[in-house]
């Protein structure tokens, strides 16, 4: 299972591993959705994993934020401007026709969501674990 949470994924910091996870699960929630085919409608479950989404990675996102501006992150901006792109994404995704296109944009949102994991998650966010630590 793609989503399942290895112990080399922690960043040691007890409170953002623990917001990671969380990710990781609403992850695993839109790789189940994913791979269903049973020919149902799904939109309901979509726009409430695409809310739990935003919402849970709004509050995260401002938590790293404030951590780093807490002891002077010196890439704060950098790293800023990448959380401000996944959620301009996420905002594209709800403007669009979900409801006649669902199988695409929840493949969407699955290929987004890895892509971001193994990109920011365990690339951006381990570059601050240091100094934070
Ligand atoms: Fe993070
Ligand atoms: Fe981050």
């Amino acid at each position: 299972m793609i989503f399942k949470w290895k112990d080399n994924f922690s960043i040691g910091i007890e409170e953002i591993d623990k917001q990671h996870k969380r990710l990781f699960e609403i992850g695993g929630e839109i790789y189940n959705l994913a791979i269903l085919k049973d020919g149902q409608d799904h939109y309901d479950e979509i726009i409430r994993l695409l809310n739990s989404l935003k919402d849970y990675t709004v509050y995260h996102f401002g938590f790293e934020e404030n951590l780093m501006k807490k002891y002077n992150y010196e890439d704060i901006e950098k790293h800023k401007g990448q959380h401000d792109k996944f959620i301009e994404k996420l905002n594209e995704i709800e403007t669009q026709d979900i409801d006649s296109r669902q199988k695409k944009v929840v493949l969407d949102i699955l290929d987004f969501v890895i892509n971001w994991i193994s990109s920011h998650i365990l690339g951006s966010d381990f570059k601050y674990k240091d100094i934070i630590k």
